[in-house]
């Protein structure tokens, strides 16, 4: 293990390059966790994995505002630094990088990643530059932090696609490692914006994990039709009054289009709005 300074938030952009560079001198494999903040166990799972598997763990908390295309979402996303940092020391993590919005993207920024295929399906044809933003902050990230590898969870499984197919389009040096899904006890899959659900849009949000179950369960029964299963996801949400379902579908892992038949590896795929608040989860048959 290096003998360089951990336990540590940075929030400069030199400082946060010198220390990996520092680490990468050393050889110390260097795990990245890319998130948001309002940590649950969902990012906390990432980060074991990464302090397992690294020699040094960097967990990176920043609400990226070009990846918001509504400022209301932007507005209510939770913030939570200090506690949030506390629990990902307490995991093992080494540094904290909590940029300002102005360290990124300073005056006069103005280069982007843009994608075309997987990145305009699904949540990037409901949510026009999301994952232009996306990408742009995680090659950021990857540019200052230099990760060995760098942690996503598949509760995001477009993004998690999206960031693997950039590192293989511009041929970047780092392995991406898929993370599985964690859920709270009644199957709602964890979320930072879970904390923005009032108690009766908080009950309603269990619908999203029944009815990806019930597809499940009905494809296992032989039921292969794609519009079948998403027929059947569709009667479990409507009946909810508080659920606007923007899509529930079966989508190929490779292309995210809907496939002719359902074969094993298919993702249910759900996105819906309860309120204001846009929720997404899925599943693999
Ligand atoms: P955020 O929503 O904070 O999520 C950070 C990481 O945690 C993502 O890789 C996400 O897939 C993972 N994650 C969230 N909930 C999870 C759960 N219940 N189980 C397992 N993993 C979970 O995703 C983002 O932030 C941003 O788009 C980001 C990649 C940081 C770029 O700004």
């Amino acid at each position: 293990m290096p003998r360089i300074k951990t336990g540590i938030t940075i929030q400069s952009i030199n400082e946060m390059r010198a220390f990996s560079a520092e680490a990468r001198r050393q050889n110390a494999s260097l795990g990245l966790v890319p998130t948001m903040g309002a940590l649950h166990d969902g990012h906390l799972s990432l980060t074991q994995r990464s302090v397992s598997e690294n020699d040094l763990t960097i967990v990176s908390i920043f609400v990226n505002p070009i990846q918001f295309d509504n400022t209301d979402d932007l507005a209510s996303y939770p913030e939570t630094l200090a506690s949030d940092t506390d629990m990902a020391f307490y995991k093992g993590a080494d540094i904290i990088f909590a940029p300002a919005a102005e360290e990124m993207y300073p005056d006069g920024f103005s280069t982007y990643v843009d994608m075309t295929g997987i990145a305009e399906k699904l949540c990037g044809g409901s949510r026009l530059s999301h994952f232009r933003g996306v990408l742009t902050v995680v090659n950021k990230l990857f540019g200052i932090c230099n990760p060995t590898r760098a942690y996503f969870g598949e509760k995001d499984i477009q993004q998690l696609a999206i960031v693997k197919k950039m590192v293989s389009d511009l041929c970047m040096n780092l392995e991406i490692i898929g993370c599985p899904t964690i859920r709270e006890e009644d199957g709602l899959a964890m979320s930072s914006r879970n904390k923005n659900l009032s108690r009766e849009e908080r009950d309603a949000a269990k619908s999203i994990y029944h009815a990806l179950t019930e597809a499940k369960t009905l494809c296992g029964h032989g039921e292969n039709s794609p519009d079948k299963l998403a027929e059947c996801m569709e009667a479990v949400l409507n009946r909810e009054p508080l659920i606007r379902i923007d899509y529930a579908l079966l989508a190929d892992p490779l292309n995210f289009e809907t496939p002719k038949s359902a074969k094993k590896g298919d993702l249910l795929m759900i996105a819906v709005f309860i309120g204001h608040t846009r929720l997404i989860d899925n599943m693999r048959l």
